[in-house]
């Protein structure tokens, strides 16, 4: 197996042995009561009992229908998913709590309630029926972080079209890819978005997208964000105020099956190609209430909750948008950057609202200890109660830090494992009845079934690490992978049979505690965002100078691990810091801004084995300067000694 933590880090991190059990006033008035552990024991009665708390039309039967590796959840019963986000509650007298308290980059910042959520859904939900968009269609989203975000995946929902939110930073062949491979009829879109002081053309990308060929696109949907001109072509394109101008302000939802497609979330697997996540109505909502409740400790009267991540990635999916609106939560929503206009964002934020509970993530943490606790110490940070954590492995110095310095020193500090596949949050502690180990995310969340194993496919004892993997299924769980289930199976269900196989490494300390080891495969993890070694190699051979490309992580202090790129030229270039820059700015051209390899080295040629194969594990430990192993399979030694004494430049140049 391999790590990309290396194994004097997993010892050191083994040895963490401050521990944070709940303060008893926390643990007086938290959700999760002593016992629950034992009360989920029957996992599927457990799930059940959070289902019935939604909102069904026909209320279902069945529980889990397990046809491995495709499951099944409640699948007689019907439910819309906007209808639980917002109908419920209004109805229930809560029109005028507020839903969300919006923060613009350039400070535009208003409050919208569920009432105002609920009729904006409606009037949208009724423009996109107008277009002809229709039950079973799917829709592709591409925008800032705006209202008109949530508010088209819940009018999406609501009419019964799947949503496939394109994350904002992703360039236009990220589009073009993302809209054929499922089809979309529409894509919605804004004119511009605000980041860091400067305007993201989304509007100008989604055309760059469209002139590229997306033939079953129909409708352009522009919501308007900056305010510059735009192109608009006549039948295709539509301004969001012209959907929705005298459109009503209620909608009859479209009665789903609990098992109909809610949404696609494309995310990168091993190869080039990212996959489409498919995730259903009623189990999927049942996972996000459920976790969102308990881990978060939710008192939707009284809290103020902050997700500071982007709705392009899961985590915006389910804790910005459908676990809280489905808990009645009253949730901070901000367009840009914790740094712009100055490093003192978040918590200008969090003293402005009063924010109670907060959720982010490592990489944004360690920058926050870079910059240092003064930005911190300018505002009143009393009203935070809990913080979590979500995206990659926490040091226990990050962890620390994040405790120490923005919580006071007296709010528990959640660190949840999760991803987009999974839906919902796996392995968590439970605010006010675990006892917290900096960096480690302690245990699975009740009702779900967690395994260490070794190569052989034996579970490891406690005190021991390998490969994570889900034993039994749950109902925010994938339901495959759009239109390809053989990869499905072939990704997750093939490495061990009957297990689901995570991705990640990971050990259990004597208590059953789970200490995250990054991932075991051709994914790197860089600021949180997950992108595949195999989509940068092929941005780079795209380029013509390049001749071949290898890709791995590299460990980095602040993004977790960073992009280290191995490139061979044609022979007709040169290897100077002018075309490397450029390839680096390909590479960003063709993935979107945030995909920036930081090192890059040309080197005569990739270290193949003698049938081929480059060698990734030797170029990790080239990369991260470790001891080198034995290469004796290596077809021409050489081309490691070159490869090292570069590596070493660059590391120099770094310093
Ligand atoms: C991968 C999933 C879950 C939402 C954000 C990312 C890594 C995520 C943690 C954590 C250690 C973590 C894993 C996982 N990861 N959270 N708390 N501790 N690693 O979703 O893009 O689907 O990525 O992120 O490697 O497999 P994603």
């Amino acid at each position: 197996m391999t790590t990309p933590a290396q194994p004097e880090a997993i010892e050191a991190l083994l040895k963490e042995g401050r521990r944070f059990p709940p303060p008893p006033a926390f643990a007086a008035q938290a959700n999760a009561k002593p016992g629950i552990y034992e009360e989920a024991a029957d996992a599927e009665a457990w799930w059940t009992g959070w289902a019935r708390k939604l909102e069904w039309s026909k209320p279902f039967t069945q529980g889990l229908v397990w046809n491995e590796p495709f499951a099944t959840w409640f699948a007689d019963g019907e439910l819309n998913a906007s209808v639980n986000a917002l109908d419920r509650h209004v109805r229930n007298g809560l029109a005028s709590r507020v839903a969300y308290y919006y923060e613009g980059e350039p400070g535009d910042r208003w409050t919208v309630t569920y009432g105002e959520l609920l009729d904006a859904v409606c009037r949208f939900a009724n423009g996109l029926r107008k277009l002809g968009v229709k039950k079973g269609d799917r829709v592709a989203i591409y925008m800032p972080m705006i209202v008109e975000l949530p508010i088209a995946m819940l009018a999406c929902a609501r009419i019964g079209a799947a949503h496939s939110v394109i994350f904002g930073g992703f360039a236009p062949d990220a589009i073009v890819d993302r809209v054929n491979d499922s089809e979309c009829v529409a894509l919605i879109t804004a004119d511009q978005g605000w980041r860091r002081g400067k305007k993201v053309p989304l509007k100008a990308n989604c055309d760059e997208a469209v002139a590229k060929g997306m033939p079953s696109l129909k409708h352009v949907i522009v919501a308007k964000r900056v305010g510059d001109p735009v192109d608009m072509v006549a039948g295709r394109d539509h301004w969001w105020d012209d959907v929705v101008k005298d459109q009503p302000s209620t909608c009859e939802p479209e009665r789903m099956n609990a098992e109909d497609l809610l949404f696609l979330l494309y995310t990168s697997g091993t190869t080039a190609k990212p996959k489409g996540i498919k995730h259903t109505t009623g189990g999927y909502l049942t996972g996000v209430t459920a976790t969102h409740k308990l881990v978060f400790d939710l008192k939707e009267e009284a809290d103020v909750y902050w997700c500071a991540a982007d709705i392009g990635w899961v985590t915006g999916h389910s804790y910005i948008v459908y676990g809280p609106l489905c808990n009645g939560a009253s949730s901070v929503l901000y367009e840009g950057t914790p740094d712009f206009p100055d490093k003192d964002r978040l918590w200008e934020i969090v003293d402005r609202y009063k924010v109670t509970i907060l959720y982010t993530a490592p990489t944004a943490i360690r920058t926050f200890m870079k910059w240092g606790t003064a930005y911190v110490d300018k505002h009143d940070m009393t009203s935070l109660r809990l913080l979590g954590s979500v995206g990659e492995p926490i040091n226990p110095e990050a962890w620390m830090w994040y405790h120490t310095h923005i919580g006071g020193g007296r709010c528990p500090v959640v660190d949840t494992w999760w991803q987009t596949e999974t839906g919902a949050i796996m392995i968590t502690p439970l605010p006010g009845i675990t006892t917290l180990k900096p960096g480690s995310a302690t245990k699975p969340f009740p009702g779900i079934g967690v395994d260490i194993l070794d190569e052989a496919g034996n579970s490891v004892p406690l005190g021991g690490g390998g490969y994570i993997v889900l034993t039994k299924p749950w109902p925010a769980m994938m339901r495959g992978i759009y239109g390809d289930d053989a990869r499905y199976k072939e990704t997750y269900w093939s490495r061990f049979p009957h297990k689901y196989l995570a991705g990640d490494g990971c050990n259990r300390d004597i208590d059953g505690d789970y200490w995250f080891m990054g991932r075991i495969d051709d994914v790197m993890n860089i600021s949180g965002h997950r992108i595949s070694t195999a989509e940068v190699e092929s941005a780079l051979v795209d380029h013509p100078d390049v001749a071949e490309a290898a890709v791995v992580g590299k460990s980095d202090d602040v993004t977790g691990q960073a992009i280290a790129a191995f490139v061979s030229l044609k022979s007709h270039a040169n290897g100077t810091p002018e075309l490397a820059d450029e390839l680096r700015d390909h590479v960003s051209h063709i993935l979107g801004k945030f995909v920036h390899p930081k090192y890059l080295t040309f080197t005569q040629e990739l270290p193949k084995t003698r049938s081929g194969k480059i060698m990734r594990r030797l170029l990790r430990d080239i990369a991260e300067g470790r001891m080198l192993g034995d290469t004796t399979t290596l077809a021409d030694s050489s081309v490691v000694a070159e490869l090292q004494s570069r590596a070493v430049e660059e590391a120099n140049k770094e310093e």
